[in-house]
């Protein structure tokens, strides 16, 4: 079941979404930081010897995506509850390439840190895992201008997103059909 359903993830990553995509892409900087913790969850930087502790929610797969993460620079955070890893989240720091989708990135220098990859454990959703996590690499990227985007329609990760201090910065429409790309800014209230 486990192996379909990473299958299924696979394929909409690497084909579906670049053959078409209809979506609404906000992008978030850090403009209000704020402290938020959470008791007993532990936040601790991925490094190779405890990269494999995230195989407690994530596939192979998955994993195999981290060390490459991590071999092209980017830092990873994970969380843990009661010593079980519950959530991921990767920084990727410029001058670089800020992926907002497989077909749609954003160039960022290296004052700019740029957020993605996130995810919680479903068991653990809900508690303010994510909010604390942002939270906690918004003091580790203090210096920098740190970004993350969302798509419109995920509003936990948004609501979470906005909680940890981030405010809106840019709206895109964006429109894949056979790998041909349409690109719009959008208005947006702040
Ligand atoms: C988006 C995601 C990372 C949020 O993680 P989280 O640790 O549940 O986030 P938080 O607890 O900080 O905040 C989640 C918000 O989602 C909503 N929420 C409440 N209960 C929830 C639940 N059981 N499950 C999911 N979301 C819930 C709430 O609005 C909550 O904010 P509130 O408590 O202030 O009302 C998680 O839902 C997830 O892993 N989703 C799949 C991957 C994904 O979308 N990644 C984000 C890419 S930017």
């Amino acid at each position: 079941m486990s192996f379909l359903k990473s299958m299924v993830r696979k394929f909409n990553y690497a084909v579906w979404q670049r053959v078409y995509s209809n979506e609404i892409i906000c992008l978030f900087e850090m403009k209000q930081p704020r402290e938020i913790t959470v008791e007993g969850l532990t936040i601790k930087p991925v490094t190779t010897q405890n990269l494999g502790d995230a195989q407690s929610f994530q596939s192979q797969f998955q994993l195999r995506q981290f060390q490459r993460l991590m071999n092209e620079g980017n830092i990873g955070f994970y969380g843990y509850l009661d010593k079980v890893c519950i959530h991921r989240s990767w920084v990727i720091t410029g001058p670089a390439q800020a992926k907002l989708h497989p077909l749609f990135s954003k160039k960022i220098t290296e004052k700019e840190s740029f957020i993605h990859y996130c995810e919680t454990a479903p068991q653990a959703r809900g508690k303010n895992m994510f909010t604390a996590v942002l939270s906690h690499i918004g003091r580790q990227f203090a210096g920098n201008k740190i970004l993350i985007s969302a798509d419109q329609l995920n509003r936990s990760s948004i609501r979470s997103i906005k909680k940890s201090g981030f405010i809106e910065h840019e709206r895109i429409h964006l429109i894949i059909f056979f790998g041909i790309r349409l690109v719009k800014k959008l208005p947006f209230e702040a």
